[in-house]
């Protein structure tokens, strides 16, 4: 399977969807680079990576037939698949942040941006671009980020890192025609960060007020249950987890 390796690049998930409209890519071709110099992160955001400390990295997958409005169980088994290969590497501590933060305790580790290229309701081909943090020391300006390094005190081969993520993720994403969304959707929610318990957020208004996250729904917003045991869904930028 095709890996472009380069030494630097503004963001790897912008040049694969560019490669993608310019050449006939094979499935599973993947782009690495050592140092991205304008990551771009979920909602609008930029994703910051120190070079060769940090993997950033995007995967082009392609669909046959399937339906825009399972795009959530996309999600879902990306996050499972970067769960699973860290936990084959040992790394204990793992779980997912909704809707897809990959966390190591308290800490976010990695983070993933799904970019879908659709038509006629239906996923053509997708761009998943993970930026996982590795070898760092520390994060001065990040309050919340985490390495590899810092939660199991090893340094990691970033080459090895990436093959062991990206064989997972093909593979789990090969079986996910054959997936049940229920039961993809529960395997999910059983990794949720701070599920069952008492936790902060605060709404697109800015109030702060407390619920628990008890699971997403089919589409994939967050369940959260308020303090007067209302169950309430909310999407992308309707919430925000504080602690
Ligand atoms: C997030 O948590 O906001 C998602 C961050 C995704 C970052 C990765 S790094 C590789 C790929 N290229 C990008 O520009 N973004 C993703």
């Amino acid at each position: 399977m095709k890996l472009i390796k380069l030494s630097a690049i503004d963001s790897t998930n912008h040049y694969l969807k560019q490669l993608s409209k310019v050449s006939e890519l094979e499935d599973g071709t993947t782009v690495v680079a050592y140092d991205q110099t304008r990551g771009k992160g979920q909602q609008g955001a930029s994703w910051f990576s120190e070079p060769g400390k940090s993997l950033t990295f995007s995967v082009f997958k392609r669909f046959s037939d399937f339906d825009l409005e399972k795009q959530a169980m996309v999600n879902w088994v990306v996050s499972l698949a970067l769960k699973k290969s860290l936990i084959s590497q040992g790394i204990e501590n793992i779980s997912v942040k909704w809707p897809n933060d990959i966390m190591a305790g308290s800490g976010k580790l990695a983070g993933i941006l799904i970019e879908n290229q659709t038509r006629k309701r239906k996923i053509l081909s997708t761009v998943i671009g993970i930026g996982m943090n590795v070898n760092n020391h520390e994060f001065p300006e990040l309050v919340n980020a985490i390495s590899l390094r810092m939660h199991t005190g090893k340094e990691f081969d970033l080459n090895q890192l990436l093959s062991s993520i990206r064989d997972t993720l093909l593979s789990e994403l090969d079986q996910l025609d054959a997936m049940s969304s229920s039961t993809l959707k529960a395997q999910y929610e059983n990794e949720l960060f701070r599920r069952d318990q008492v936790s902060v957020f605060e709404n697109a208004e800015g109030q702060k007020w407390n619920g628990i996250i008890r699971g997403v729904t089919d589409d994939g917003k967050l369940q959260v249950e308020t303090e007067s045991e209302e169950i309430l869904m909310f999407g992308l930028k309707e919430i925000r987890l504080l602690n």
